[in-house]
This record gives structure tokens, sequence and C-alpha cells, in this order.
């Protein structure tokens, strides 16, 4: 390097100094200190100085994350130092156990034992090995004494550094130099995983391509470090935390205790566990397992228990290992989230609206810390998608107080051709036609008036203000007939008596032969009203009354060929098919003629009623009306239901543009209004002649 070039060199290293700080911050203490804007600019400073000396480029400079060319293959290490598991406890007998058993080979009591606790993270373990403080190598755990090579891969992670902080590389100067040195060789040990959210945003790209999803975070974990390029798993990010090492150069002096490993790695820039403790005593290693059960679901990863680990390493020394794990630490698991089992069938359940959910019915297992027999599949998309079939194994999830899911079947255990599953034609309750609704993927019952599991929604649809508006008919009354099987169809209604209904919880003759009358006043209705009150999917009350202005009898409704629905105003191709389908159902039919049997009409649709000249001839044709105050023989909605069939629009409040005011009992300041502004005002005894006037 010449003389000219040496302020070059010093601002590139000077630069990667400062952007492995601003990482450090940013992937390992969750606490950004400059702007990305910032970082960004560093950034390109370093690409084009590189770029201009390229031979001064190196391994552990940010610009090397990513590596060029895809491997061809994975190459096989051999761990230096093994790389050991862990034993198991399920209770606090187990710990008891584990501590005492401690005790006795150390020969001291366990008050004066030191553990430090830390999460058990759901992932992959790996070794990462610094020489010079520079990472050369990472590689997975395989059988603990050979794995493989995915250095290409962890150096993708940005929690990781490339090169360790040291005293020349750290601004904090107040350390002393001996200190911060790393070994000359440095392997450091912990786990790799991805974050729940990662996880979901990931499983979503790859629905999205219609690639494989993954099960669960660790599985995405290990996919993501299984690929050769490392552009995909610069993409995926994955985390890391470190609670371990492998070979240390001889002459290092390591520290005493683990706790004081753990603060090193963190001084060197390596991450570790923010929730590590260090605990005295049974009381306090129960007590750190119970407040991270109870914050388990709401960390942003995914843990599967609690690590214990002697904290002096002299005493873990003595302990040292069993061929498969060591002494002095023991693995806390909290109860399984994920399960395998067999499913035996999928039965479907029939909501209150009809449609159709696939329900798994499970070989009982024990999930979550409960035994769980039922699950959840979504939907029929969801299970022909991971091709979950009758008779296979399936991964049973429950996370806290999440419903059990399956979320996929193993598909390595499936020994023999199982047939694909479909959703039935019929409804298992109530045997009406399945219709599935095109662009919503749902499938649902076509029996809404019969279908008893639909019963209840339908019933009290039926009574409410805008359909039959049968007034003192609560939800809570309509259930308890329902219950009693007093009340099963709509018609069941009409022959309901005062008797029955005095019976009922918080009933008296008075206020049941209020309600038999407002049965008994309903019966006088509308076209418009009848046909929304029969509850037909997507049939709001806008469709009803174009259905009735249109067909003018239920008859013709009813008869009504998909191409004659399409003709009415507002009725596409999936409504026409849901009233199709609805009156074809011969359980809706005979709720229907129970209807109109029990005496429900109305006032016939004819041409004086219609958008034609005799309409037009009417006082309220394209007039603005406001209807206000208690009238006495019909309901407002009655009322405007009146008004808009002569071709009156009806607003809410009195202004210059009203026509006239309907005006009530007790009418209040639209009446005042009204009068101010000279507005026509009309009693509901005028009204009332008016209509009959004109029929
Ligand atoms: S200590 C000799 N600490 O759990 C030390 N392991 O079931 C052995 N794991 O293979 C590991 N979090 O992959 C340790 N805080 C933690 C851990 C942890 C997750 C994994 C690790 C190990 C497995 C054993």
């Amino acid at each position: 390097m010449n003389h000219q070039n040496s302020a070059e060199f010093e601002q590139l290293n000077s630069i990667k100094s400062e952007l492995a700080r601003l990482n450090y911050a940013y992937y390992v203490l969750d606490a950004p200190i400059e702007s990305d804007a910032y970082y960004d600019e560093l950034y390109q400073k370093l690409k084009s100085i590189e770029e201009q000396f390229p031979e001064w480029v190196t391994a552990d400079s940010p610009t090397q994350r990513i590596g060029g060319q895809p491997l061809e293959q994975f190459e096989s290490v051999t761990h230096s130092k093994q790389m050991f598991s862990l034993e198991n406890a399920f209770s606090n007998e187990d710990m008891q156990a584990f501590i005492k058993r401690i005790q006795e080979r150390l020969e001291v009591s366990s008050d004066t034992l030191e553990f430090v606790a830390e999460p058990k993270m759901d992932g992959l373990a790996i070794s990462i090995r610094y020489e010079n403080g520079v990472l050369v190598q990472a590689a997975t755990r395989g059988d603990g004494v050979t794995g493989e090579d995915v250095t290409h891969n962890i150096r993708t992670i940005r929690s990781i550094p490339l090169k360790l902080f040291t005293a020349n590389s750290s601004k904090n100067n107040s350390r002393h130099e001996s200190e911060l040195e790393p070994p000359q060789v440095l392997e450091v040990r912990g786990e790799i995983f991805m974050s729940k959210t990662s996880f979901e945003n990931l499983n979503k790209k790859q629905a999205e391509l219609g690639q494989k999803t993954f099960a669960n975070p660790r599985n995405a974990a290990a996919g993501t470090l299984r690929q050769l390029d490392s552009k995909i798993a610069a993409k995926r990010n994955l985390s890391l935390y470190l609670y371990g090492w492998g070979e240390i150069s001889d002459d290092y002096q390591w520290p005493e205790t683990y706790a004081e490993v753990l603060t090193q790695l963190k001084k060197w820039g390596l991450p570790t566990h923010p929730l590590a403790d260090t605990l005295i005593g049974l009381d306090a290693i129960e007590d750190y397992y119970d407040r991270l059960q109870a914050q388990r679901n709401a960390l942003p990863y995914e843990i599967d228990g609690i690590v214990y680990k002697l904290n002096k390493i002299k005493g873990q020394e003595t302990l040292g290992f069993t061929s498969k794990a060591p002494r002095w630490a023991i693995a806390r698991k909290f109860p399984a989230q994920e399960v395998w089992t067999e499913l035996l069938g999928i039965d479907i359940q029939v909501g209150r609206t009809g449609a159709l959910t696939p329900v798994a019915r499970l070989k009982p297992v024990e999930v979550g810390g409960v035994v769980v027999s039922n699950a959840t599949l979504h939907n029929l998309d969801e299970i022909q998608r991971k091709d979950t079939r009758v008779g296979d194994w399936v991964i049973v999830r429950r996370a806290g107080d999440v419903i059990p899911e399956v979320v996929g079947p193993v598909l390595a255990k499936r020994k023999s051709e199982l047939a694909q599953f479909e959703m039935p034609e019929a409804c298992p309750v109530c045997n009406s036609e399945v219709i599935k609704e095109e662009d919503k993927a749902v499938y649902r019952c076509s029996g809404g008036l019969f279908c008893p599991a639909q019963a209840k929604r339908a019933l009290q649809h039926f009574v409410s203000r805008k359909a039959m508006d049968i007034q003192g008919l609560g939800n809570k009354l309509i259930n308890q007939l329902n219950d009693r099987g007093l009340l099963k169809h709509p018609n069941d209604f009409y022959a309901l008596t005062i008797e029955q209904l005095a019976e009922l919880d918080r009933m008296a003759v008075k206020s049941a032969t209020n309600v038999i009358q407002a049965i008994e006043a309903s019966k006088e209705t509308t076209l418009q009203r009848f046909l929304f009150s029969l509850g037909i999917p997507e049939v709001g009350e806008v469709t009803a009354k174009n259905l009735a202005n249109h067909f003018k009898s239920l008859d013709k409704v009813m008869e009504a060929s998909l191409e004659a629905l399409i003709e009415v105003d507002d009725v596409g191709d999936i409504v026409a098919h849901h009233i199709e389908t609805f009156f074809a159902q011969p359980h809706n039919q005979e709720v229907i003629q129970g209807l109109i049997h029990a005496g429900i009409h109305w006032p016939e649709i004819t041409d004086k009623t219609e958008t034609n000249a005799a309409l037009a001839e009417n006082p309220f044709f394209g007039k603005t009306v406001v209807i206000t105050g208690t009238l006495e023989t019909m309901g407002r909605s009655d009322a405007k239901a009146h008004f808009e069939a002569l071709g009156a629009k009806v607003t809410g409040s009195v202004s210059k543009k009203t026509d006239y005011l309907l005006a009530g009992e007790k009418a209040g300041s639209k009446l005042s209004k009204a009068e101010s502004l000279g507005v026509t005002v009309l009693s509901e005894q005028l009204f009332i002649s008016q209509i009959e006037a004109l029929n």
C-alpha cells in the first residue's frame, strides 16, 4: 500500500468497526443507536472503497455476509469437542433428584449451589469457530461428533459478529485490553432459531409462491440452515443465542463461572439470552420455571423448557459428562405444545350461519398439558393444500389458550393409500343441499329455515324488527323455547300458546299475552318483509324488496329460474344461486307452507303500487317524507314501507326539501320545525285513510 492510499485504508477500517458497532446495537441489543440511513451511507462508502481496492476485501467485512455462488454440497465437519445433548426433567421431583445427585457427588449442601437458568430455545444447535477473533467456520450438531459446514448461512445472521469486539475495535476504552482479547481459537455454541413473526411471514410467502410451508419455526430454521444458497438464508431472518463453548486455546484464562462466561461472550459482541438468571435453591428454580411458563406464549420465539446449569465451572468439570449429556445441566421441559397422533376421522360441524367446518377427530393425546381429541383443520382449502387424509398421523398443536389445531400430516408415516377428503354434498344435520360460496371457499347448508343447527339464529332473525317485527320475543326467550322443543322452525311461533309462554323464566300471563298478540299482529305483513325474514344467505332488505317488486308474488319468487332471478336488480350469480337452492329444499318449502297456513299474508302487489302511471298519480309519488312520534296502528318501519311502496323517499330529518311529515303521538322538535317551514303535516289517521283510498 502506498502512502497516498493509507488514509483510505484507515477509513475502511474505521467504517468496518463502526458498522459492527451499529449492527450489534441493532441486532443483539435490539436498541438502534443510529438511523438506517446513516448505516446505509456508511455501508455504501465501504463498498465503494472496496471496489476501488479489491485487495482490501476481507472475510470479516460487512459486505461479505452473503456469499457468491451456491455450494454444490455440504462438507462435513468433525467437532473438535463433542456436542452434547441434555437430560430431561419433567417435574419438580425430577429437579429435586437432579440437585440431590449433584450435591452428593460434590459433597455440598443444596443452599450453596448456584445454577444459571435460561430458556431452552426450540431450534438447532450450532458451533461457531473464531480464529484470532474472526469467524472462520460454523457447523451443525449432526450426531454430536460430526456435523455439516453451514458457515455460508451462519454468516448471513446479522446478530453474529464476523469479527469479535476487541480492545481496538471497541469504543469503550475503559475495559482492559486483556479482558477483551479473545483466545486465538474460540468455539462458541448456541441455538439457531426463527422468531414466530419471521416464521409466519415465511410461511405466508411460501404459500403465495405455491411452495412447501413449514410445520413450525424449528423446521423452518432447519430448512433454512440446510440451504446451499446463502441468499435464501439471508432473506429468512434466523436468530441465535449462545450458551456454551467447544475448543478454546489452552493458554486462555477462562472465567470461573458460567454467568461470567455469558458476560464475557457479550463483551465480544456475541448474543446470549437476555433472560438468563443466576439462582440459588429449589424454590428459586421452580419460581423461574413458573414465571417463564406464564410468559411462554407472549415471547417472540418458541421455547420448550428451561435449561439449568451449575454455575461453577470447576464443579462442572468434576461432574463431567455421560456419553450423551453433561451431569451438571438439565432441561426442565414444558408440556409439549406439539404432538403427533392419528387422525381417526373428519367430522363436519354446522355453525349458526349454516357454514360447514371440518373438525379433526383424533386419537386422544396430551398436548399443552391437556388431553385433546378434537382439533380444528381450518377449512377445506387447508386440508387440500396440506393433503391431510383420514388415517394419517398428524401434527397437533395447542399453544396456550389457542384452540388445538392440526398443523398437517406426517407424510413420512403414511403407509397405505388413503382417500382424499371431500366435503359432503348434504348437510350432516338436516340433509339439505350444501352449496359452495364460489369466492369465499365457504360451504354452507341451504336448509336455513329447517336446519336444527341454524334454528336459533334463523328464529331470532325471523322476529327481528326489519323482518316480521314481533315485539317482546328476545333472544333469551327464543333460546328457551328452542331448548324446550317448543320452537324448531318459524312456523312454530304461530302455534305457541299463552300457557306455554307463561311458564318460561321471567314470564307471566300478562307478558305472555302481549307476546301472543304481537305474534298474531305479525301475520299482517308485506312480501318484502316476509322474504327478508326467511334468512336466505346474501338476501338483505334491499334484495328482498327488489325480489318482491319484481315478481310480485311469493309463488313466482319460489319458482324463478336462475336466469329469471338474475334479471332482478342487485341479484348476481351467487345470490341467484342461493335463492334458487334455498327454495328448492323440500324442508324449507314445508316451513314456508306452514307459515302461509298459519295466516301470514300481505297486500297484493298490484300495478297500482308499482312504478307505472297509476302509481305516479298518488300524492306521495316522488315526494320526500319524514316520520316522527309514536304511531298507534303501525310501526315506523311499516309506515316507511307503505311510503316506499307508493314511490316516496323516507328520510330522517326535516328540511326545506321535506314534502310531508307523518306525525304520531308525542311528536317533538321535528313537528315544530316542519310547521315553521310550512311542510304538510299528516296525522296517522289521515295517512291511513289516504292509503285506503288509493287501494
Ligand atoms: S446446553 C453441554 N442450553 O437443547 C451443553 N442447550 O435438548 C448442552 N438448547 O442440544 C446444551 N437451549 O440444542 C443448552 N439454553 C440452552 C439451550 C440448549 C436450547 C438445545 C440444544 C441441546 C438441546 C438438548
